[in-house]
């Protein structure tokens, strides 16, 4: 006979989902994570309106690449450690979405990318790439908002697919709210590599598809795992609106900065 605390667990593992739910996923997920488009916030417009003598500060776009990039390191480390993904089939599927990110030609990286772009357009970089490391240790040069999402990040990927799928389907969205508003200062920006192979690939809309397919599938196997995932992808699309808010604070401190002098 099994103890009562395996017994227990079991039960929970069976808690009913309506499988009417689970058809209902892949639409209820990007309504979901819609709520959350970075392309609303501040940060974006802000950056647009800025004088260029502030929008071009090296210090400035330094913290803003800091920033930014933290919060993508963190994701595409943790995508290595998505659950549910282990049969032969999903392996080739989930190695497919590394290669996107770290298999570029000529052993190329989307970071490595994202870095040249933010040097092309004269910012003082604070942390080395390959100083970008594990997700506590990248920590200790951030703010906490931003910090919050890094680890968050690792421990839910890990967790569940929800918040994999939320980054996803929101990416294409920030990457041209982004690549628009420091276009408006250096327009060779939205040209760069980073953004240019992305948008005209549709890499990240493939992403977000796929996110959304696999995901799905997951769930068919496995409707118990259907409330956390969702719940994971909220506090996950909740904590990216942070990244956005303190990107906008670095703004508004530049604007300040500059009015003193
Ligand atoms: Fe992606």
């Amino acid at each position: 006979m099994a103890p009562d605390g395996a017994l227990a667990y079991r039960e929970w593992d069976r808690v009913d989902v309506d499988p009417r739910a689970v058809d209902e996923f892949p639409r209820k997920m990007t309504a979901l994570v819609e709520q959350h488009r970075p392309s609303r916030m501040p940060f974006f417009r802000r950056v647009a309106a800025l004088p260029f003598a502030i929008a071009s500060d090296p210090d400035f776009l330094g913290q803003v690449h800091l920033v930014y990039q933290s919060a993508m390191h963190a994701t595409r480390a943790a995508v290595y450690y998505l659950p549910h993904l282990d049969s032969p089939a999903m392996r080739k599927r989930k190695l497919q979405i590394f290669i996107d990110d770290d298999g570029l030609k000529g052993g190329d990286t989307h970071h490595y990318q994202l870095t040249r772009a933010f040097q092309n357009i004269g910012a003082n970089i604070q942390l080395g790439d390959e100083d970008f490391g594990s997700h506590d240790e990248l920590c200790r040069h951030l703010d906490p908002e931003t910090g919050h999402f890094v680890r968050l990040a690792q421990k839910l990927y890990a967790r569940s697919l929800g918040p994999w799928c939320a980054v996803e389907i929101l990416s294409v969205d920030w990457m041209q709210a982004l690549a628009e508003a420091f276009s408006v200062h250096f327009p060779q920006f939205i040209h760069e590599p980073y953004f240019e192979e992305c948008f005209s690939q549709h890499v990240e809309e493939r992403h977000a598809q796929e996110s959304l397919n696999v995901t799905h599938m997951v769930m068919q196997e496995r409707p118990e795992l259907l409330p956390e995932t969702m719940r994971d992808a909220k506090m996950m699309a909740e904590a990216l609106d942070g990244v956005w808010n303190n990107l906008d604070r670095l703004v508004q401190t530049a604007r300040r900065r500059t009015r003193r002098l």
